[in-house]
């Protein structure tokens, strides 16, 4: 483990009109937070934020790094991102004698780092957040850009802020943990990333075994994050070109919401990403063949290419039309002219979304 743990660290640079911040790529950089952290807040008083599960492991790591924080822990998994959590930080953010000049450190997946930044977003009226990711999840996309929020009974994320984080750390090494479905969901997210803009990101290289080998590692986070940082700097708000994040992702939210959120998010992304492309073919907007290359690649990286037996058309397209971003009835969906060209395209006719659907397997 302790092997790259002087190797490179890179930086790459996120401007936002909020002010720029830094990504400081490399292995062992839980080992000199102290150093490394100072110039974006972590000195003085620091909260670590992380969850229970496997990312406490690595929060013993880093509150050996930075023994003046104090540590509080909050509950694992999708269901605890909501206001009952962030009232509880409130609490123990008071109890710990955090103030306005404190620095919160989020050190966990994408949900923990939504839910602490939100927390850090509103606490005070805002406090400095660094964030660390520890899934590939969270390194590659909801680390980046600054949105941070948490959900309602009424659905996802819809109650949220823009925080910029003053930092982001992010060491590869925390992933040694992952199990590999988490890989796997991770890789979907980055399969999104080459589709929207980085064709080299669905070369067979990077999955191998499933996954990247570690020695690709920071190239393949680097070429990831990359897209991540060119979409957000042209859209810090998210008023146009953001969108085309959201590749996939309106049918991957209405799958995850049929089922129940029995899938994981990032195995919705994928069956997403593949009904896109499908829908774009049907429409006449892209060549024929995209889809089948797409299904190629999920299939290399173990990713479900089908709906789950029993599905219905019918209320997979009804969870679509609740979504937040369908205005006044309006479907709207980003499809692709080609691999880099992605275009939000609205008013798609129901008919042509719900043949997708059948192909893909549902009733
Ligand atoms: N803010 C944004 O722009 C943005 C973008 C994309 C996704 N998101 C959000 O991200 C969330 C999904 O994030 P996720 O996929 O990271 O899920 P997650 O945070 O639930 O993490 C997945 C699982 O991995 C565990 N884990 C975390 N780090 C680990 C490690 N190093 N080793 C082993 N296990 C580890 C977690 O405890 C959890 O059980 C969703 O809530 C989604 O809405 C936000
Ligand atoms: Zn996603």
């Amino acid at each position: 483990m302790g092997s790259m743990a002087t190797g490179a660290t890179t930086r790459l640079t996120v401007r936002s009109p909020q002010g720029s911040y830094p990504i400081h790529v490399g292995a062992g950089l839980r080992w000199r937070l102290a150093e490394m952290g100072a110039p974006h807040g972590l000195r003085g008083r620091v909260v670590v934020v992380s969850s229970e599960g496997a990312a406490a492991e690595h929060a013993q790591a880093v509150m050996e790094t930075l023994p003046q924080a104090t540590l509080l822990t909050i509950a694992d998994g999708e269901g605890a991102k909501n206001l009952a959590t962030v009232e509880r930080l409130y609490s123990q953010l008071i109890e710990a004698g955090i103030q306005r000049d404190s620095t919160m450190l989020a050190l966990g997946g994408g949900v923990l780092g939504d839910t602490a930044g939100f927390a850090a977003a509103s606490f005070l009226r805002g406090i400095r957040c660094v964030q660390m990711p520890s899934t590939l999840l969270a390194m590659v996309d909801s680390s980046v850009g600054g949105k941070v929020g948490i959900n309602l009974r009424e659905g996802k994320n819809l109650v949220g802020a823009f925080l910029q984080p003053a930092a982001v750390i992010l060491d590869p090494e925390l992933l040694e943990t992952l199990p590999a479905i988490e890989w796997r969901c991770g890789m979907a997210e980055v399969i999104k990333h080459g589709l929207l803009a980085d064709e080299e990101l669905l070369a067979p290289r990077w999955l191998k075994d499933g996954r990247p080998a570690a020695s690709d590692l920071p190239e393949l986070l680097r070429r990831a994050l990359r897209v991540k940082i060119d979409v957000v700097e042209a859209d810090p708000f998210e008023q146009g070109q953001r969108a085309h994040l959201n590749l996939g992702h309106t049918f991957a939210h209405a799958i995850e919401r049929v089922a129940d959120y029995r899938w994981k998010h990032g195995e919705a992304v994928a069956v997403g990403l593949l009904a896109a492309a499908q829908l774009s073919e049907r429409l006449g907007m892209c060549a024929a063949g995209l889809a089948a290359r797409v299904e190629q690649v999920l299939e290399r990286a173990g990713l479900p290419r089908r709906l789950e037996a029993g599905m219905q058309a019918g209320a997979l397209y009804a969870a679509m039309a609740r979504d937040k971003k369908w205005v006044s009835g309006r479907s709207r969906f980003v499809l692709l002219r080609g691999i880099g060209q992605p275009e939000v395209v609205w008013d798609v006719p129901a008919d042509e979304v719900v043949a997708v659907l059948r192909a893909l397997g549902a009733s």
